[in-house]
């Protein structure tokens, strides 16, 4: 979603604005800007599209550099994604970037106008730059007058802002959107929306927190909590690795990312088991004991993720799980207390609706387990318990080696509540231990499907439609099937209970409605091969994902299949994730889309 930078440092900032600006393309965007001022003159270019549009404009019209200025890739929320929707906005004396969305935009919107201002875009981050540019004409200290005027706004935002005629003042200001200050290695400050963004030029970094402001000049910055106090806020030496956005020999950052997952999944394993003695540790704060049940909430892959894993913790832990979409989880009205240990699952710890159920929980007493993948999220500094997943740094929109490190830590969090309550023995602990030490080895083994799925995905490709069937822990799969598939081939996939077919979905198959069914050996394939029977005799154009043996058979009543690893039903999530991967991929090579930043996607959805 939107990503912000601002740079002060006396020296010329554009090509830093720009770095930046590419470190921050992976949150989706599109549209960008950058703004710099210099010798009392604000100099502005704005482009839609690709950050390369902006470049071009940026060459064509000739660069005013400035020691000063801000950047801007916008996610369109309010107003569609044009130029003149574009950021940086200027009102008056006010140079703005935003990212979130301002709630009550509409009604400061209709004051602003019956007291003259001339509007020009439809965002609603204009009406902060007049709330900002009205109050200053009441009060000269920039300071306060931001404060004040950022106050009336309701909703979530990150700013950042500069005052024309300030050349060495740059403002930011956070609240429900992240925003992080650099101290640069060498003079100068910086703000951005991750410590990423800032890479090339700081390792010292502040995580502002909700409510706060940030007046930076060169030689120091000033914060300020939602109060209006003065504030220390610690200084985190963080090492990001700008060199780890490099897609390496791979032509996607989508390939790059699916190959790494053996390696990113044996690095999160080893945090939680003991490979010797297969034991699994959990964070000493968690006793099971206190609750009497589990609720889970993420979205989109993550939300996948949490499926898969209820049926490992009913299985396992055999308490109660809930699992829920935050968009909705949010805005019900759901019992919880603090004999509900809530657990939140997501890859940035930063989407809006995940985090804002994080609070909702905490709020309620519930006990808050975090899986996330950014240390220094939002949500990993506000959870109770952190369980990390260590999937490095995920730059594709559509998640592949973080979904795989969160089902490693939940099939992990699984066996050590398990054991923990006395459901497993130390025994059956050590057994499903040792089955997930093979899965770096059984997920590269999963690779050698890829001929077959290239093939498949060639004509999967044609077509407009697709069904992912499952049951049992492959019925989220499906669903992560098709969820992929769509996301980056734009092909309408469903995903679905192989056995709710019959109650609806079966009136859609005939012998161009091409169905993948997911159909690893374990307790219900026989549940599953009855489904497979029932389709093929409507003529469904059936691809079976299954295991060598199963697959001769299938391919025996003429039908296809794929032949995936041999492996136990516990493992099987993880098996059957990777031939749904690699058909999104090559479908959407094949197709020519944008891998890596799909169309209207954002990787870190920080509005609701
Ligand atoms: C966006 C991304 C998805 C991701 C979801 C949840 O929609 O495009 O890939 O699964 O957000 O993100 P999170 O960071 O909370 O896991």
């Amino acid at each position: 979603m939107c990503g912000i930078i601002g740079i002060v440092t006396g020296h010329p900032v554009v090509t830093g604005l720009i770095s930046s600006l590419k470190l921050l393309e992976y949150r989706g965007y599109d549209s960008a800007g950058i703004a710099t001022m210099q010798d009392g003159q604000v100099w502005r270019e704005r482009a839609a599209g690709k950050l390369a549009n902006l470049e071009k404009k940026i060459k064509d019209d000739g660069v005013s550099e400035g020691g000063i200025g801000i950047g801007h890739t916008r996610w369109a929320t309010h107003g569609a994604p044009t130029e003149g929707n574009a950021h940086p906005h200027i009102v008056d004396n006010v140079i703005i970037v935003h990212n979130g969305i301002i709630e009550n935009y509409a009604e400061l919107r209709d004051e602003l106008i019956k007291n003259g201002a001339n509007i020009q875009s439809q965002t609603d981050t204009e009406v902060i730059g007049h709330l900002i540019s009205n109050q200053l004409k009441i009060d000269s200290n920039i300071e306060t007058a931001v404060q004040t005027a950022v106050g009336r706004l309701t909703g979530a935002f990150a700013l950042a802002i500069m005052i024309k005629g300030e050349e060495n003042l740059l403002i930011g200001a956070r609240k429900g959107c992240p925003l992080v200050v650099g101290i640069g290695d060498v003079e100068g400050h910086y703000i951005g929306s991750d410590a990423l963004a800032l890479s090339p030029f700081s390792r010292q970094i502040i995580y502002l927190e909700e409510g706060d402001f940030v007046f930076a000049t060169r030689q120091n910055f000033r914060v300020f909590d939602q109060a209006g106090t003065l504030v220390t806020r610690d200084v985190n030496h963080v090492e990001v690795q700008s060199a780890t956005m490099d897609k390496g020999n791979h032509k996607h950052f989508m390939a790059k990312e699916f190959f790494e997952q053996p390696d990113v999944v044996q690095k999160t394993l080893s945090h939680y088991l003991d490979m010797k003695s297969n034991q699994v540790t959990l964070d000493s704060k968690l006793d099971i004991s206190k609750f009497e049940r589990i609720v889970m909430v993420s979205c989109g892959t993550a939300y996948l993720a949490a499926c898969v894993a209820k049926y490992w913790l009913e299985e396992n832990v055999n308490m109660s799980v809930e699992v829920d979409v935050a968009s909705e989880f949010r805005y019900r009205k759901p019992a919880l207390n603090e004999k509900c240990l809530f657990v939140v699952i997501s890859q940035s710890g930063e989407t809006a609706d995940s985090l804002a159920a994080l609070r909702m929980a905490k709020n309620k007493g519930c006990t808050t387990l975090a899986i996330v993948n950014v240390p220094t999220s939002t949500m990993a500094r506000e959870a109770d318990i952190i369980l990390p997943t260590f999937a490095g740094i995920e730059v594709c929109v559509a998640s592949t080696k973080a979904f795989m490190c969160q089902i490693s830590v939940l099939a992990a969090l699984s066996i050590g509540l398990g054991v923990q309550i006395g459901r497993l023995s130390h025994a059956d602990a050590t057994s499903m231990a040792k089955q997930l030490a093979q899965l770096p080895r059984l997920i590269n083994d999963c690779f050698a499907v890829e001929k077959d799925i290239v093939k498949l995905a060639h004509e999967i490709a044609n077509v407009e439609h697709v069904l992912f069937l499952g049951r049992n822990t492959s019925y989220p799969i499906a669903m992560e099937g098709a969820l992929k598939l769509k996301e980056i081939t734009y092909i309408h996939a469903e995903g679905y209970a192989a056995g709710e077919l019959k109650h609806g979905p079966i009136a859609l198959v005939d012998e161009n409605m091409p169905l993948i069914i997911i159909a690893p050996d374990n307790e219900v394939y026989e549940k599953t091969r009855s489904n497979i029977e029932e389709i093929a005799a409507r003529g469904g154009d059936i691809t079976v994902l299954t295991t060598q043996k199963r697959a001769k058979e299938i391919q025996k009543l003429g039908l296809k299949a794929i032949a995936l690893p041999d492996c136990s039903s516990f493992l099987a999530p993880f098996i059957y994730t990777v031939p749904v991967q690699l058909l999104a991929y090559h479908t959407a090579v094949h197709m020519g889309t944008d891998v890596d930043q799909p169309r209207n996607l954002a990787k870190s959805v920080t509005v609701e």
